[in-house]
């Protein structure tokens, strides 16, 4: 495995929530671990005046609280590699001073020139300060040379952060924008979901055992179910939230990734280019969602009031009338060999039952059913099942029959388990602190591709379209808090014979 490269990481939005909650403590986690190159720089860039000092206290406050592992010396130690620069990043005015400082970089601390810039900010900056890195003439190398030979050539690669686009025209003129200044290969866009360790054992579940891939198919899988649960309301992020609902916020990014995981066909190697290659082409081969078909592949809904927080459509900040879902579940079909036949049921709420981030691989009961009138313990045969937990647990667990110990015959449903972080006793790191350091190898695999992010919007637009604005009718309030959201997605299922895993 390459090591990542000495570079300056630049993340624009460095007051942010997002890089003292969550990139800050990444990186502290991967200084500890050692992986970082030791001629790393951070430089943070936002509008407000701080000196570095300033800014390195608010961040350690902030990695105490959030990253794990804390030990003052070893803060002490990465912190000396942070500073601050403050300036409007969306403006040009900015960025001589900006590379300059680069420059100093590079002779004090040897980062070579390249640079690893992360837009945290809104999203509706990441244009602009894309503009405005190129005009300052700060891309100077295609990163094409970097990525396949890492020598001496310097490097400049782009991470830009969730929400890709808001639709799939903004996300393919988003695309356009850094394509006009990156190359794809330049191109990172992170999604968290991505660094969870279980996402990426999914691969090697499916490719390095013998077992799962001959009946990874429609001849032998009934149907997939997809779950992001949250257990928590909206809180006080209505602004952001009314304005994206679940579809953007969850099932367009985070899922249709797990789903591509789930559904791939094996890469060539497990090289980023095989890798994104068959991710691209399990998302493209999602069938559109007709018009006509909407209502019955879709639910979507609204949580009621509770002693804990109140209806969604009555917060302070939501929109009146709003139709914005904070539960949503859709069925999809693939429309490829493997999958033919085979849905994949995909939802994700807030205030639901449960916290949970879940795959559920549900097989197709036996060919021949040899114990027709056996007793069930628990009323009928469910058949195996493979339940991917990615969070909070990291854990794999398969279903079976089994025969209950002693007569008359009875037949009941046991488990295996294989429990990550008890099996391995490590705790699993933050999740962007290992997708920075691919950033800074050069490696996408686990980084968004533009035809995926593409993709992922094409399936989901049918949902969002206006045409779909009959299943967006009456949902205020359609499904209570602590449940598992309205009745209709539990009818979308029993439609099909089917029902949501809720254990
Ligand atoms: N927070 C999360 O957990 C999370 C999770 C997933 C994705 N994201 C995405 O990550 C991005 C950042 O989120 P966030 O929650 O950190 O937002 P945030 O708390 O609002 O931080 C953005 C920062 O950008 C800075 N900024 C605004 N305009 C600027 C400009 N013209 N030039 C330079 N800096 C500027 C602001 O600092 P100044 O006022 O000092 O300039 C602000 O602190 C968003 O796109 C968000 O969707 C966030």
């Amino acid at each position: 495995m390459r090591k990542p490269d000495p570079c300056v990481l630049v993340i624009f939005g460095a007051s942010g929530d997002l890089t003292a909650r969550k990139l800050i403590p990444a990186l502290y986690e991967m200084r500890a671990a050692g992986t970082l190159p030791s001629n790393l720089k951070v430089l943070g860039v936002s509008r407000r005046e701080k000196s570095d000092d300033g800014w390195r206290d608010e961040l350690a406050a902030s990695a105490k609280q959030h990253a794990k592992g804390w030990d003052a010396a070893k803060w002490k130690d990465f912190a000396s590699c942070i500073h601050y620069f403050a300036g409007d990043a969306a403006q040009g005015a900015m960025y001589p001073a900006l590379a300059d400082r680069l420059r100093e970089f590079d002779e004090s601390a040897g980062t070579k020139g390249n640079r690893l810039f992360y837009l945290s900010v809104a999203p509706e900056l990441y244009e602009a300060i894309v503009d405005r890195i190129s005009e300052a003439e700060l891309v100077t190398e295609g990163k094409r040379w970097c990525s396949i030979s890492p020598g001496d050539r310097s490097w400049q690669r782009i991470i830009i952060e969730k929400p890709f686009g808001h639709d799939e025209a903004s996300a393919a003129s988003l695309n356009r924008a850094l394509g006009r200044v990156f190359e794809e290969e330049a191109i990172y866009r992170i999604d968290h979901y991505l660094g969870k360790e279980v996402v990426q054992a999914m691969l090697v579940l499916r490719f390095a055992n013998t077992m799962f891939e001959p009946v990874w198919n429609h001849r032998y899988i009934d149907h997939v179910q997809i779950t992001a649960a949250e257990t928590v309301g909206v809180g006080n992020r209505t602004a952001f939230y009314d304005q994206t609902g679940a579809i953007r916020d969850m099932i367009q990014s985070h899922l249709l990734q797990i789903f591509a995981f789930v559904a791939m066909e094996p890469p060539t190697t497990m090289t980023a280019d095989d890798i994104r290659a068959e991710k691209i082409k399990a998302v493209r081969a999602i069938r559109p969602t007709l018009p006509d078909a909407v209502a019955a592949h879709g639910v979507l809904g609204q949580y009621a009031a509770a002693s804990t927080e109140g209806a969604y459509a009555e917060l302070a900040g939501v929109a009146k009338g709003s139709t914005t879902e904070t539960f949503a579940a859709i069925r999809l079909h693939v429309d490829n060999w493997r999958w033919a036949g085979t849905p994949f049921y995909i939802r994700s709420g807030k205030c639901l039952a449960r916290k949970c981030t879940e795959v559920v691989v549900q097989f197709k009961p036996p060919a021949a059913d040899l114990f027709r009138g056996v007793p069930h313990a628990s009323g009928g045969v469910e058949g195996n099942r493979l339940v991917i937990e990615i969070a909070p647990a990291q854990r794999t667990r398969l279903r079976f029959e089994s025969k209950v110990p002693g007569t008359p015959l009875t037949i009941a449903g046991v488990e295996m388990q294989a429990d990550f972080d008890k099996q391995f006793g490590v705790q699993a790191l933050e999740a962007y602190g290992p997708l920075l350091v691919d950033a800074m190898r050069g490696d996408q695999s686990l980084y968004k591709h533009r035809l995926e992010v593409e993709g992922g919007w094409v399936a989901v637009m049918p949902f969002l379209d206006a045409m779909s604005a009959p299943i967006r009718k009456s949902i205020a309030s359609n499904y209570a808090q602590g449940s598992w959201g309205p009745a209709a997605a539990d009818a979308m299922m029993a439609r099909d014979g089917r029902v949501w895993h809720n254990e």
